[in-house]
């Protein structure tokens, strides 16, 4: 094979893997044999320039900026399309065209998604895409050919595969769009760059298209859908259903959520589906369009100004919507985060009228400089709530004020702060209303108190039984009888998993205490160091930062918790209800068994205390009643029955003697 038919060869696979991994979806090779590929041709083509061609795979970006973009006439007039913006309206569209048309004339319909992006009219002469331009006034457009090569589902060459022969002409109106995943992350790499930002995907499509210089639109995400021939030499389509039948197998990208009808009451109940789908998709799409399937009776129907009469756009509810923003509101979340929310002129988007909006966190606020006056874009998308997009500045008096993060918590007062390397602010206070149920939730399920779960905090704080977690020691049956659900033997069973909760280890109640950084880990580290909560609130942050595993985050939040009146009164209370507050000091465990909990249940070679003994001195742990702790449970022979049945119950392996001794000669 010569130089040539290589080139030719390599072209010919690109382009058709090309179409398999941008237009299908569904790459037969691998991106590094894809790759091989086109090195190859690269190499094959730097040694003969003479024998590249505008249409090969490795001329989609090149061509020097430009000055103005070319102004392009289209062959025939580049449409527009009337709008159905119910249901109702759509029938009377398919009223008045069944009056235009002879009686009894059978339509069909073709549904296609309305794409949301920005139209382009795609020209191919003997099968090369020679021009691309915009659709402008409809007349005459914009001349983007260089930029729409860089689209890598815009076949270059036409068809991408199979044996028909290209026709000698095609002029083919598409959509150019930004798949709502790339979007989204080409908004964040340019919020990260400091760029600006994009509303939506249609104005990024947009401001991507009309770039002088190739090589920024070769950079954005774009993507195509193609629709209609707006003009052919060489080839009789007469069905829209035809066209796009005709359009895929040329190569080009078609969508594929496209159905044809001949019932109109059918067809109206699939746009309707269609609608609940819109969110689930990777483009927008702003509605469907519904076509009459026959080309010559779409012809014969006419244009009314610049639509024409044999097609409808049925649009979906609007999602967005410019309004003021009124006043900032906070919410407080259950973990204690401040959550700002715009409070908004009501203003009415997709039939419902919207009064609010989230602003994410108050980072996102200060990144797009969002201020209390300001007109701003929300965007209210399915079941989502409603968003602040960004601020329209153009519109600003200048009487707009920033918003600044509140030193106090909304709802108790207490301050609020805002931990390095969070992007949340957090009210301080964990006797705030807001966060209290899930505060004690946390405390009682670290401490390990039964059947106090959510639904019984929550009913507790209801009830006004409980303020804060180290009320529950101060709880009395005749209280606890008066919630629904709590019977004489349920109350004194919770009354007595709470007693029992007094003797915890250190750590477990450190862990409790829902310092923001310790979880059961770090709680372990500092029960290991500090003997008492006393120890441990007497420790400075330099301190803290010395104990080895405790990052300097961690440590600052410790400190600045203990630095808390209102915590130091909690901890206050909680000693006066008897909850053991200190421990022994926990030797690092190491050896085989570390980490590992043991229950002994039974009669074993040696006496309990040896066998506890033997187990400690190999880092494990001992303790005396099964639970969902518990490691593994030690059988010997005539064993207890609770244990027994206990660790049966919570799936608690079981080994015998031997296992446990093989267990340490192992290594673990
Ligand atoms: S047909 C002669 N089909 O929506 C009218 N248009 O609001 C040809 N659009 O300008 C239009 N998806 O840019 C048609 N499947 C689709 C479409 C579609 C998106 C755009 C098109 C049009 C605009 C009208």
């Amino acid at each position: 094979m010569d130089v040539r038919e290589r080139i030719e060869q390599l072209r010919k696979l690109i382009h058709y893997h090309n179409y398999r991994y941008y237009v299908l979806d569904s790459p037969e090779i691998s991106d590094s044999e894809y790759d091989a590929l086109m090195r190859e041709l690269e190499a094959l083509e730097a040694q003969h320039p003479e024998l590249i061609t505008p249409d090969s795979p490795t001329q989609r970006v090149g061509g020097a900026p430009l000055e103005k973009f070319e102004k392009v006439t289209h062959p025939r007039p580049i449409l527009s399309l009337g709008d159905a913006m119910n249901e109702e309206e759509l029938r009377a569209w398919r009223e008045r065209i069944m009056r235009l048309l002879p009686p009894g004339t059978k339509l069909e319909y073709v549904v296609e998604p309305k794409i949301d992006g920005l139209t382009v009219v795609l020209t191919y002469e003997n099968g090369i895409f020679t021009k691309g331009a915009t659709r402008g006034d409809g007349e005459v457009g914009e001349d983007i050919t260089a930029n729409l090569r860089t689209i890598k589902a815009l076949p270059l060459r036409i068809p991408v595969s199979g044996d028909e022969t290209a026709p000698a002409r095609l002029v083919v109106r598409g959509e150019a769009y930004m798949p709502v995943d790339a979007f989204e992350r080409f908004n964040r790499e340019q919020e990260e760059k400091g760029e600006r930002t994009f509303a939506n995907p249609r104005n990024a499509a947009a401001g991507s298209v009309r770039q002088l210089d190739p090589s920024i639109t070769a950079a954005r995400p774009l993507s195509l859908f193609c629709y209609s021939i707006v003009a052919s030499e060489g080839i009789t389509i007469t069905t829209q259903w035809e066209t796009l039948a005709y359009l895929r197998r040329m190569g080009f990208p078609v969508a594929t959520d496209v159905a044809i009808f001949s019932d109109f009451e059918e067809m109206v109940a699939y746009c309707k589906e269609w609608m609940k789908k819109r969110d689930t998709l990777n483009f927008e799409a702003d509605g469907v369009v519904v076509k009459i399937n026959d080309l010559a009776t779409q012809e014969s129907l006419g244009v009314v100004g610049k639509d024409p009469r044999g097609m409808i756009a049925f649009k979906f509810p609007a999602r967005e919507a410019t309004t003021k923003l009124v006043a900032l509101g906070i919410n407080v979340g259950r973990t204690g985060t401040l959550n700002p929310f715009a409070i908004l002129k009501p203003v009415r988007v997709g039939g419902v009228t919207i009064t609010k909006a989230t602003l994410h966190n108050f980072e996102d606020i200060a990144r797009k400089d969002i201020r209390i006056g300001d007109t701003v874009l929300i965007k209210r998308a399915g079941d989502v709530i409603p968003q602040v997009v960004m601020p329209i500045t153009s519109l600003r008096t200048g009487e707009e004020k920033p918003i600044e993060i509140p030193a106090s918590c909304p709802v108790c007062g207490e301050p609020t702060e805002k931990p390095e390397g969070e992007v949340a602010v957090y009210c301080t206070n964990m006797s705030c209303p807001a966060q209290i149920v899930q505060h004690i939730t946390h405390f009682a399920s670290t401490m390990d108190i039964e059947g106090l779960g959510e639904k019984i905090v929550q009913a507790f704080v209801d009830h006004g039984l409980i303020h804060d977690a180290a009320d529950l020691y101060y709880l009395r049956a005749e209280d606890i009888m008066r919630i629904e659900g709590f019977a004489e033997k349920s109350t004194e069973n919770l009354l007595n998993s709470i007693a029992s909760s007094k003797v915890r280890p250190l750590w477990r109640v450190i862990a409790a205490l829902g310092i923001r950084g310790v979880g059961s880990v770090v709680a372990q580290l500092l029960a290991q160091h500090f003997t008492s909560i006393d120890a441990l609130a007497a420790a400075s942050e330099e301190e803290l930062q010395t104990i080895p595993g405790l990052g300097p985050h961690t440590a600052a939040s410790i400190a600045s918790f203990f630095s808390r009146e209102r915590n130091r009164q909690f901890i206050e209370k909680l000693c006066r209800a008897g909850v053991v507050l200190a421990g022994e000091r926990e030797a690092p465990r190491e050896g085989p068994l570390a980490g590992l909990t043991f229950v002994i249940t039974g009669t074993l070679s040696v006496s309990r205390e040896e066998m506890t003994e033997y187990i400690e001195t190999h880092g494990g742990k001992v303790t005396g009643s099964v639970s969902k702790n518990t490691s593994y449970l030690v059988v010997g022979d005539s064993p207890g029955g609770t244990k027994y049945e206990r660790a049966q119950a919570l799936g608690v392996p079981m080994i015998s003697e031997a296992d446990l001794r093989r267990m340490v000669e192992r290594g673990g």
